[in-house]
């Protein structure tokens, strides 16, 4: 199993719920990788802002641990550490056709801007990359990457087909509830991390402080109704229900029992009280983890032993079948 994170901005409970918290429980089943893409966080360059690049790629790790990700089961490394990642996307971007990646809908809404690099292009093939160097099976991700892990399997085809038979075709692992959270402050919005940096009350970030985070939970937009009705949800509400229902380890059956017919007040007060709980732990364990910063230090430079060893196996194979040894 692998999957990854951008360090573009503050992790935020759509990762964790979408993300994190179900490479935790999956990660007793399978050998794991999982890392900090801190090469994507590049491809927006106006963006970047290399002190807090280099803050993120300590603290998302740090995060990883917290939410329950053990580095003696995991692998847990920085992309940028392991060469591989790039000379396979070069390859990848060779192969791919510029049709491909020009209907990506990451590229169409995040090219809006003045004037779109060619990474935020070619964003797919490093992706790619990051996934088939490793051979999962599975790539546990929030809805919003399911077009990604499709073109990654379309390149692995086009690779197996053209040179010959390398690459497992991945599959998707998309959690039934929590895969796509949407903004508290605008339910049509996915809670992202590049909006939380603009919009206050956007998102519930997972080192906020925890006034803020109950705050933001108290302020979220509801709809003109002030009860809840489990038979006729606004994506508001739905989304409030969503969001207790993975903090509380509940069924959707269960929280629906539990607040049809209560106001909305009470539906945000147990919701804040929940977060508070799974996020303050979370904040508790993080605190630890980087009271002492030589440990992240030592997890990374396992982790990009660990993860090269694997991926310059594959990668070794690839330049042969093309011709490049
Ligand atoms: P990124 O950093 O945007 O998101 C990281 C993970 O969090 C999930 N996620 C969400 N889940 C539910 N609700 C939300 N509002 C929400 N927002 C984000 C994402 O689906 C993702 O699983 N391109 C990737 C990073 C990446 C990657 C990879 C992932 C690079 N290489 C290889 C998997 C495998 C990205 O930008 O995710």
């Amino acid at each position: 199993m692998l999957s990854g994170i951008a360090a573009t901005g503050k992790l935020h409970v759509g990762n964790y719920v979408g993300a994190m918290r179900t490479w935790a429980t999956l990660q007793d089943s399978y050998d794991n990788y999982f890392f900090i893409a801190d090469l994507h966080a590049l491809t927006i360059p106006e963006a970047v802002r290399p002190d807090a690049l280099r803050q993120r790629t300590r603290e998302i790790p740090a995060l990883y641990i917290a939410s329950g990700i053990d580095p003696a089961r995991s692998t847990i490394f920085l992309q940028s550490h392991v060469p591989a990642h790039a000379v396979l996307a070069w390859i990848f971007d060779c192969l791919t056709p510029v049709g491909w990646l020009a209907r990506m809908t990451q590229y169409k809404s995040k090219s809006q801007s003045s004037s779109p690099s060619a990474g935020l292009f070619t964003y797919p093939c490093l992706q790619a990359s990051d996934i088939l160097l490793y051979q999962p099976r599975f790539v546990p991700v929030g809805e919003d990457q399911r077009q990604h892990i499709e073109i990654t399997r379309d390149i692995a085809e086009r690779f197996n087909a053209m040179f010959g038979e390398l690459f497992t075709i991945p599959d998707p692992w998309i959690p039934t509830d929590g895969a796509r959270i949407m903004g508290l402050d605008d339910p049509t919005e996915k809670m992202s991390k590049s909006t939380a940096e603009v919009r206050s009350g956007h998102a519930i970030g997972l080192l906020d402080p925890l006034e803020t985070i109950r705050k933001s939970i108290l302020r979220a937009v509801t709809d003109s109704r002030t009860a809840v009705d489990r038979e006729d949800l606004s994506p508001a509400v739905n989304n409030l229900l969503t969001l207790y229902q993975v903090l509380s380890d509940s069924t959707r059956d269960q929280t629906l029992e539990r607040f049809h017919g209560k106001g909305y007040g009470v539906l945000k007060r147990e919701l804040a009280d929940v977060a508070s709980e799974v996020i303050g732990s979370i904040q508790g364990r993080f605190k630890e983890i980087t009271a002492d910063p030589a440990y992240i230090d030592g997890v990374l430079a396992d982790g990009a032993r660990r993860a090269a060893a694997v991926a310059d196996v594959t990668l070794d194979r690839a330049k042969r079948l093309i011709g490049l040894t």
